[in-house]
């Protein structure tokens, strides 16, 4: 018996409009935890553009108390859980519908539609959770005007809340009171919001650049006010931002964020009424680290922007999800880029990003999860909010963007607006908006060609290479593109491929050339240029090129692909020392540092003894020696060299080989570091030394990286403490951790005990416990921290059993669940493959368990194993064996089950 009916996929070439539209809704919430009564009056009319049809409204674990059409009784059916009218008024005229339902907010264990957490009422309604709320044409296209009563215990719900502005509110019999709101705007359903309980906010009176004024409200429990500063400063530097870069205002007198520490996501951008994870909103330098406070400033963005970007203009069907979040990615990450200032630290960014999209976005694209930015069927939505979606999506953006300019973007957006406002569109209507308004370009010249991004998936491979004719002063570049087969798509057509290329000297020096075109015409010198390649086989001719070069490719990561180009190793070096594009010095380091680790894997003479560890040495010197400089680099940012001296994780080297053993690639990637750790040790200590901070504490790029870099440093030194025996650098981790002033200091000398395995580990972690035992977000770091901790010898599973048995774990509580068992399935792999096959049984029993309380929370750990299909026996048949565990239970939720009959299927 299949739990949420049967399971049929939806296709997005069945979509059709729908056949009624709903105008004005008005709802009447009597807020009770137990049983909230939702009286829902809404005007309705039939589509005039497609042939009549009875009204088939989605509802989902309601109970229906009283269905009326022009304020009089009407029969109705039931068809699994939809309610259908058949028998409405024909005729154009608006029907006035009032439906009551009832429904239990305190046992929505899902965290979608209305649920109660910590005493407080939330919504959280995308993409299909308005359902679970009333009965409702539950789809994007449907847009509606919105008024909302709330009426609540005034003690227990002081604050009503819901989207646009309050219009009325004053007292009701019996200690109850209520609140009016109404929305100035039309919205998809899937914006709705409210929220009632015990909050307060910090407010913030602006003024628009339009003359405008606006309130804008941080709502959080009483006693976290002081954690929303930052927050607060990036909501209204969001604001400053889309005005600026895009002419978007804010549209709303009133704009309130609130923070839940229930919640599946990050955030949502409800129309208004943003509904935020308290991870998303609550920072002080005692509590939150850098990497918070960043996180913070571009999820307040993200959400922010989205009101233009996904509520002015929404999705048509939920396939066309990467309109608004693609887009809205690409967003936050140009304001996150544009408010770091610096161009080193706008490429700090940048690294972050595609190293994201590289890890995570190519594993998904090359696995049993792969679909296009555009899918073509689902069977669970919710499982396609992916990286694929979100990142890729942002990528298509971004080439677009390089395609047309700066300047050419913004006129692309403003026709778009101009176009669309106010409408449920399609990703064909954004992509022609903008190449219509750039007459000329390579993108509105091969628009059609462009747009296989959106409907193939697959992460295409560009194979480089380079001929130098010495004679001729020519170098001809060689570009090929293939994409391997994905689900459902065997065979890709050439996409449309930007690259950035430069040419340097052997010695590293720009040369600036000319790009010749097809009648041999050289074009205007310069030292980078942007090939757009088109075919499954192009070739580049520079003029002007007179020593052999080294070829820079793909600057500034100007298309999402995997590129390959047969460097030398001097090649590598040179371009890690020298290019000026920030991007590609740091993309030389990890090429070098990721054939050494290969070819540590692959070759049989490196031996993993016993305990695990490598005994000979396999960094070359030339590799410790750049990285030397560039970790003693008088001019570069230390949060450039932390990025160049981390090595590419497990999960990325595990991708680039066809069979993986997860234990041996643990074993290569630790003693590389435990290499760098003794090879560097003074110079190590000098950067701990010197990137020290005393100041007050400033979450800025230039202070954060110097953080980031002494934390690398510390943990090297304890790393290699484990080895020499030496006992000044763990004292001094811990003395560190002690006296810290800020939790980015504070983490980063635990987390060096931590992963060094150091004895005084233990008594660090009590003594943070007991720091912050009331601080729920910050045990969620202590959690998380000895999850992923470094394994040696299999002793993180027995740790994370453990884990899972303290008084503050809380499977219920996603944050925290995550914080656990994610960290350690997903975020561990030298910890979670175990030859014993206790590390899937135990994600085998968590998927099942978290299943049957949160499925959303449940498919996405589901996830961990995509990849089976890579591993070396005996792991392989482990994990396949897992996942048939879970594929076997008959009561799956179609979100669990969708993600293990693909994993699956052949
Ligand atoms: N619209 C989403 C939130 C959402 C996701 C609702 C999935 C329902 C299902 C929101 O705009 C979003 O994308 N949030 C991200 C964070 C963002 C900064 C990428 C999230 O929640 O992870
Ligand atoms: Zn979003």
């Amino acid at each position: 018996m299949l739990r949420e009916g049967q399971a049929k996929p939806t296709q997005r070439a069945d979509y059709q409009a729908p056949a009624w539209w709903i105008d004005t809704v008005d709802l009447t919430f009597d807020l009770d935890p137990a049983k909230t009564r939702v009286l829902n009056r809404m005007r309705v009319r039939r589509n005039p553009d497609v042939p009549a049809k009875a009204l088939r409204l989605d509802g989902d674990e309601l109970n229906l108390a009283r269905v009326m059409v022009n304020g009089e009784g009407c029969s109705f059916k039931m068809d699994g859980s939809a309610l259908v009218l058949e028998n409405l008024p024909t005729g154009e005229d608006p029907v006035e519908l009032e439906i009551f339902t009832t429904c239990a907010p305190v046992k929505n264990t899902k965290l979608m539609g209305l649920y109660v957490s910590e005493g407080t009422f939330f919504t959280q309604c995308e993409a299909e959770g308005f359902r679970r709320i009333t009965y409702f044409l539950d789809r994007p296209d449907v847009m509606a005007m919105y008024t909302v009563t709330l009426r609540a215990d005034k003690a227990q719900f002081p604050v009503l809340l819901s989207n646009g502005n309050l219009v009325d509110s004053g007292e009701l019999a019996d200690n109850r009171h209520f609140a009016k709101w109404v929305d100035p705007h039309r919205k998809p359903c899937y914006l709705f919001a409210l929220v009632a309980g015990q909050l307060v906010a910090r407010e913030q009176r602006i003024t628009s650049r339009g003359g405008k004024d606006h309130l804008l409200q941080v709502y959080v429990r009483p006693g976290d006010l002081e954690k929303t500063e930052h927050a607060m400063n990036s909501l209204m530097a969001s604001v400053a931002w889309d005005e600026a870069r895009f002419n978007l205002p804010l549209d709303l007198d009133r704009f309130m964020i609130v923070a839940t520490s229930d919640f599946n996501m990050g955030a949502m951008e409800n129309k208004g009424l943003n509904i935020f994870n308290t991870k998303y909103v609550l920072a002080n330098q005692a509590t939150a680290t850098d990497v918070d406070y960043a996180n913070i400033e571009s999820v307040v963005g993200h959400e922010y922007f989205h009101n233009w970007t996904g509520n002015r203009i929404t999705c048509r069907d939920w396939f066309q999800l990467s309109l608004k979040e693609g887009l809205t990615v690409f967003r936050d990450q140009e304001f996150s880029m544009d408010l770091a200032g610096t161009p080193s630290a706008r490429a700090v960014k940048r690294i972050e990003d595609v190293r994201v999209l590289r890890t995570v976005q190519f594993a998904e694209d090359a696995g049993p999860m792969a679909h296009p930015v555009r899918p073509d069927s689902y069977l669970e939505i919710n499982n396609f909010y992916t990286v694929t979606i979100y990142e890729k999506g942002a990528e298509v953006v971004r080439m677009m963007h390089t395609l047309v300019g700066r300047e050419g973007f913004a006129k692309g957006m403003a026709l778009y607006f101009e176009r669309h406002d106010g409408h449920a569109v399609t990703c064909d209507d954004f992509a022609q908006a903008i190449a219509d308004a750039n007459p000329g370009s390579e993108l509105s010249q091969r628009l059609e060609q462009f747009k296989r991004w959106y409907s193939q998936a697959g992460t295409p491979q560009v194979a480089a290479s380079g001929v130098h004719d010495a004679a001729a002063q020519t170098y001809t570049l060689t570009l090929r593109q293939t994409c391997a087969p994905t689900p459902g798509q065997p065979e890709k057509l050439p996409f449309v491929i930007p690259v950035e290329v430069g040419l340097l000297t052997e010695g590293g020096q720009a040369q600036t050339v000319q790009l010749l075109d097809a009648a041999g015409m050289a074009g205007s010198p310069s030292a980078s240029r942007l090939l757009v390649l088109t075919e499954a086989e192009q070739s580049f001719v520079f003029s002007g090129v007179s020593e052999a070069p080294v070829p820079s490719l793909l600057r500034g990561f100007t298309a999402p692909v995997a590129l390959q180009f047969a460097y030398s190793e001097d090649a590598l070096l040179t371009l890690l020392a020298q290019d000026s594009d920030a991007f590609n010095r740091w993309e030389a380091g990890q090429q070098l540092a990721q054939r050494i680790a290969l070819g540590a894997i692959n070759n049989p003479a490196v031996v993993v003894q016993a305990n695990g560890e490598i005994a000979q040495d396999l960094l070359p010197a030339a590799f410790v020696e750049a990285m030397r400089s560039v970790l003693r680099h008088p001019t570069l940012d230390a949060a450039y060299k932390e990025l160049v001296l981390s090595l590419p994780s497990e999960s990325y080297l595990s991708e680039q080989l066809e069979m993986v053993d997860p234990q041996r690639v643990h074993a290569v990637r630790e003693a590389l570091r435990q290499q760098l750790a003794a090879a560097l040790h003074g110079d190590w200590a000098w950067a701990w030394e010197n990137h020290q901070d005393s100041g007050a504490y400033k979450p800025d790029p230039i202070s954060s990286g110097r953080r980031a870099l002494t934390g690398v440093a510390l943990t090297m030194l304890c790393l290699d403490a484990r080895r020499t025996g030496d006992a000044i650098w763990p004292g001094r981790a811990f003395q560190a951790f002690k006296d810290a002033a800020n939790m980015t200091d504070r983490m980063a000398a635990l987390s060096a005990l931590v992963n060094s395995g150091h004895p005084l580990a233990s008594d660090a972690l009590a003594r943070f416990h007991a720091l912050f035992k009331t601080e729920a977000l910050v045990l969620d770091k202590w959690f998380a921290l000895q999850a992923s901790a470094t394994d040696r010898g299999g002793q993180i599973l027995p740790a994370v059993k453990q884990l899972m048995k303290h008084p503050d774990f809380q499977l219920q509580n996603p944050n925290r669940a995550r914080s656990v068992i994610f960290s350690f399935c997903s975020g561990n792999p030298g910890a979670f493959h175990r030859l014993d096959a206790a590390g899937y049984l135990f994600w085998s029993e968590r998927v099942i368990e978290l299943d049957a309380i949160n499925p959303q929370v449940a498919a996405r750990l589901a996830r961990a194993l995509d990849r089976w299909k890579k591993l070396a026996e005996p792991y392989r048949t482990a994990a396949r064996e897992a996942i048939a565990r879970v594929a076997a239970r008959p009561d799956l939720s179609n979100d669990v089950r969708e993600v293990v009959t693909r994993a699956l299927a052949d």
